[in-house]
């Protein structure tokens, strides 16, 4: 309806209609700064909502992500949130100083209830599955076996049965003594940050596929909450496609037809059961955005990040277009390419640290 309003309406009738639009947003927001709303939330809330749409979608992608979730207790496509959150909390108690007799019971039957769920759907990454068999036997053989805990042994020992070893490398915590230490100082590690650069402007030459695919194992190694990773990268490296993508993000007019390639970050927010949890998949996923940017520096490659409005047309044909889900939602967009020497750079000042901290 309003696409084709904003076809057929002529252009001073919609520029009335915006301007109304937004005196009518101003005075409500006018309204609701009086003493009454701001002692009652939730009255300012209703009516803000009675009146203004615009965080429907987001709450639509939740709710979604939410009913996902207990449809498919934690399982997802190829990975399941729910073992992975588990085997985290089990890794971390495995971890604790000191350790305890017992710890977990109040979720270890759900977990190994899962793990079997995960062995049988046979469509669970081998590598996530190992892991959390890996670290449920080292659970099992270090706390003391209390009812709860025997009985979700019995479950994972049965569902262990039909599991074969991926490697040889147990995936159970060990000392942090034992971690390969990178040898990038500091001032090699400035450097690297002083390259990367919002870089618009491209050369013709090709991405290797390998490269980028490089980048997004080292993308993968970001921190995220519960380990979960709830984020995918869709990717265009072709130079008719990549524009295509990145145009449906407003802000690349003017450059977007020499991009040549586009990764779009996509969040899942069928990886949690509850809404608090909701903002995570955009931490989460600029954490591991920022990796690969990184990454694509070392490589030689440029990038430019790219906002994603939260507005209905871009989101409707992001969605069409990448074939999402309801509660998946793209975060961000990431242009990818060689760097045109000649390409300008903006001088993009930064805040110092004296501006940026603040001491408690
Ligand atoms: C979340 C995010 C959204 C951005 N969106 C756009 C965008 O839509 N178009 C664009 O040209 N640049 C975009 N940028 C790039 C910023 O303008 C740029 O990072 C900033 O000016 C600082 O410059 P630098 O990246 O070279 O340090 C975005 C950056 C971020 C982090």
């Amino acid at each position: 309806m309003k696409t084709i309003a904003r076809r057929l309406l002529p252009t001073d009738l919609k520029k009335t209609i915006r301007t109304l639009f937004s005196k009518f947003d101003s005075l409500l927001l006018g309204i609701l700064s009086k003493p009454l709303f701001l002692a009652h939330p939730g009255l300012s809330n209703s009516l803000y909502r009675l009146f203004n749409g615009k965080f429907n979608r987001e709450q639509q992608a939740v709710l979604a992500g939410r009913l996902a979730y207990i449809a498919n207790t934690g399982v997802g496509e190829n990975s399941s949130a729910l073992l992975r959150r588990n085997t985290h909390r089990l890794e971390k108690g495995l971890s604790m100083q000191p350790r305890r007799e017992v710890f977990a019971e109040e979720f270890i039957v759900e977990t190994a209830n899962c793990f079997s769920q995960c062995v049988t759907a046979d469509r669970i990454c081998e590598q996530e599955l190992k892991w959390a068999e890996d670290v449920l036997n080292s659970y099992f053989s270090s706390v003391t076996h209390t009812a709860n805990i025997a009985e979700a042994y019995g479950i994972f020992s049965q569902a262990c049965q039909s599991g074969e070893s991926v490697c040889e490398q147990l995936s159970v915590p060990y000392e942090y003594q034992e971690l390969t230490k990178s040898e990038i100082d500091t001032d090699a590690f400035t450097a690297l940050c002083k390259q990367r650069r919002a870089v618009r402007w491209f050369t013709n030459q090709q991405i290797a596929d390998a490269d980028i695919n490089r980048a997004i194992e080292i993308a993968s190694l970001a921190p995220s909450a519960c380990n979960r990773q709830p984020f995918e990268f869709y990717v265009a490296n072709d130079r008719e496609l990549a524009p295509s993508i990145a145009k449906f993000a407003g802000g690349t007019s003017g450059f977007v037809d020499n991009i040549p390639c586009t990764i779009v970050v996509v969040g899942d927010l069928s990886a949690y059961p509850a809404e608090r949890d909701r903002h995570v998949i955009y931490i989460d996923g600029s954490l591991a955005a920022m990796q690969l940017m990184l990454a694509l520096e070392t490589m030689g490659l440029s990038s430019c990040p790219i906002n994603w409005p939260d507005l209905d047309v871009p989101e409707q044909k992001m969605a069409k277009r990448l074939g999402l889900k309801a509660y998946e939602r793209p975060i961000m967009l990431i242009a990818v390419g060689y760097a045109a020497p000649e390409g300008m750079i903006p001088f993009s000042q930064k805040k110092r640290a004296g501006v940026l901290r603040k001491d408690i």
